[in-house]
Protein backbone atom coordinates (compact mmCIF):
# COMPACT_ATOMS: atom_id res chain seq x y z
CA UNK A 1 0.00 0.00 0.00
CA UNK A 2 0.83 3.30 -0.55
CA UNK A 3 0.32 6.73 0.72
CA UNK A 4 0.11 9.81 -1.13
CA UNK A 5 -0.25 13.69 0.37
CA UNK A 6 -1.62 16.98 -1.19
CA UNK A 7 -1.48 19.98 0.91
CA UNK A 8 -3.70 22.17 0.60
CA UNK A 9 -4.31 26.16 2.46
CA UNK A 10 -6.87 28.40 3.36
CA UNK A 11 -7.92 31.58 5.74
CA UNK A 12 -11.74 31.47 7.03
CA UNK A 13 -12.85 33.25 10.00
CA UNK A 14 -15.00 31.34 12.79
CA UNK A 15 -15.92 31.68 16.49
CA UNK A 16 -16.62 28.84 19.23
CA UNK A 17 -19.72 29.70 20.94
CA UNK A 18 -22.34 26.81 22.19
CA UNK A 19 -25.67 28.89 22.18
CA UNK A 20 -26.85 26.79 25.59
CA UNK A 21 -23.87 27.82 27.61
CA UNK A 22 -23.81 31.42 29.05
CA UNK A 23 -21.43 34.17 27.98
CA UNK A 24 -18.67 33.40 30.81
CA UNK A 25 -18.92 29.61 30.23
CA UNK A 26 -18.24 30.25 26.28
CA UNK A 27 -15.32 32.58 27.14
CA UNK A 28 -14.20 29.95 29.96
CA UNK A 29 -14.02 27.15 27.80
CA UNK A 30 -13.55 28.67 24.71
CA UNK A 31 -11.11 31.47 25.30
CA UNK A 32 -10.03 34.01 22.53
CA UNK A 33 -12.06 31.34 20.00
CA UNK A 34 -15.54 32.73 21.41
CA UNK A 35 -15.09 36.16 20.72
CA UNK A 36 -18.51 37.22 19.49
CA UNK A 37 -17.41 39.65 16.57
CA UNK A 38 -15.64 36.46 15.05
CA UNK A 39 -11.62 36.16 14.16
CA UNK A 40 -9.33 34.15 11.82
CA UNK A 41 -7.33 31.29 11.26
CA UNK A 42 -4.57 30.45 8.43
CA UNK A 43 -5.65 26.86 8.14
CA UNK A 44 -3.40 24.38 6.70
CA UNK A 45 -4.53 20.72 5.23
CA UNK A 46 -3.02 17.49 4.22
CA UNK A 47 -5.39 14.86 2.48
CA UNK A 48 -3.30 11.52 2.40
CA UNK A 49 -5.05 9.11 0.17
CA UNK A 50 -4.18 5.33 0.10
CA UNK A 51 -4.17 2.55 -2.98
CA UNK A 52 -1.52 0.62 -4.61
CA UNK A 53 0.35 1.63 -8.09
CA UNK A 54 -1.50 1.62 -11.03
CA UNK A 55 0.91 -0.11 -13.57
CA UNK A 56 0.09 2.10 -16.64
CA UNK A 57 0.41 5.52 -15.24
CA UNK A 58 2.80 4.67 -11.59
CA UNK A 59 -0.13 6.65 -9.57
CA UNK A 60 -2.00 5.51 -6.83
CA UNK A 61 -4.15 8.18 -8.10
CA UNK A 62 -3.42 11.54 -10.39
CA UNK A 63 -2.29 14.23 -8.37
CA UNK A 64 -4.38 16.53 -10.80
CA UNK A 65 -7.43 14.93 -9.35
CA UNK A 66 -7.03 15.00 -6.19
CA UNK A 67 -6.03 18.64 -6.45
CA UNK A 68 -9.23 19.31 -8.05
CA UNK A 69 -11.63 17.81 -5.57
CA UNK A 70 -9.92 19.60 -2.54
CA UNK A 71 -10.47 22.96 -4.75
CA UNK A 72 -13.31 22.03 -5.58
CA UNK A 73 -15.03 20.72 -2.88
CA UNK A 74 -13.66 22.02 -0.36
CA UNK A 75 -11.00 25.06 -0.63
CA UNK A 76 -13.67 27.21 -2.85
CA UNK A 77 -16.37 26.96 0.12
CA UNK A 78 -14.19 27.37 2.83
CA UNK A 79 -11.72 29.93 1.83
CA UNK A 80 -12.04 33.23 3.01
CA UNK A 81 -15.86 32.84 4.19
CA UNK A 82 -17.11 32.67 7.88
CA UNK A 83 -17.40 29.36 8.46
CA UNK A 84 -20.73 29.52 11.41
CA UNK A 85 -22.49 31.39 8.44
CA UNK A 86 -21.50 31.58 5.00
CA UNK A 87 -20.36 27.24 4.90
CA UNK A 88 -23.90 24.79 3.96
CA UNK A 89 -21.92 22.08 5.61
CA UNK A 90 -20.93 23.51 9.17
CA UNK A 91 -24.47 25.11 9.47
CA UNK A 92 -26.02 24.46 12.96
CA UNK A 93 -22.49 22.79 13.96
CA UNK A 94 -19.80 24.31 15.97
CA UNK A 95 -17.00 25.37 13.86
CA UNK A 96 -14.05 23.60 15.57
CA UNK A 97 -11.18 21.74 13.99
CA UNK A 98 -12.84 18.15 14.86
CA UNK A 99 -15.67 18.88 13.16
CA UNK A 100 -14.40 20.82 10.29
CA UNK A 101 -12.00 18.00 9.58
CA UNK A 102 -14.90 14.92 10.33
CA UNK A 103 -17.55 17.11 7.64
CA UNK A 104 -14.38 17.25 5.06
CA UNK A 105 -13.64 13.72 5.11
CA UNK A 106 -18.11 13.22 4.67
CA UNK A 107 -17.15 15.09 1.19
CA UNK A 108 -13.99 14.10 0.15
CA UNK A 109 -14.12 10.17 0.70
CA UNK A 110 -16.87 9.27 -1.55
CA UNK A 111 -15.57 11.82 -4.54
CA UNK A 112 -11.78 10.22 -4.17
CA UNK A 113 -13.83 6.51 -4.04
CA UNK A 114 -15.45 7.61 -7.38
CA UNK A 115 -12.70 9.71 -9.36
CA UNK A 116 -10.32 6.50 -8.90
CA UNK A 117 -13.07 3.54 -9.49
CA UNK A 118 -12.79 2.40 -5.92
CA UNK A 119 -8.97 1.78 -6.65
CA UNK A 120 -7.63 4.60 -3.74
CA UNK A 121 -9.50 5.76 -0.97
CA UNK A 122 -9.25 8.29 1.52
CA UNK A 123 -6.58 7.45 4.73
CA UNK A 124 -6.34 11.02 6.66
CA UNK A 125 -7.16 14.16 6.51
CA UNK A 126 -5.19 16.62 8.74
CA UNK A 127 -6.28 20.21 9.41
CA UNK A 128 -4.13 22.46 11.35
CA UNK A 129 -5.81 25.77 12.81
CA UNK A 130 -2.61 27.06 14.25
CA UNK A 131 1.32 26.18 14.07
CA UNK A 132 0.66 24.24 17.54
CA UNK A 133 -2.98 23.02 17.47
CA UNK A 134 -4.62 20.42 15.25
CA UNK A 135 -6.55 17.83 14.05
CA UNK A 136 -6.11 14.44 12.79
CA UNK A 137 -9.25 11.81 11.21
CA UNK A 138 -8.56 8.63 9.70
CA UNK A 139 -12.81 8.12 8.61
CA UNK A 140 -13.20 6.14 12.31
NI1 LIG B 1 -10.47 30.11 16.56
Amino acid sequence: MIYISRDAHFCAAHKLYNEKWSKEKNEEVFGACANENWHGHNFDMTVTVKGRVDPETGFVMNFKDLNRIIKEEIHDKVDHKNLNLDVDFMKGKLASCENLVMEFWAILAPKIHEVTSGKASLHCIKLKETNKNYAEYYGE
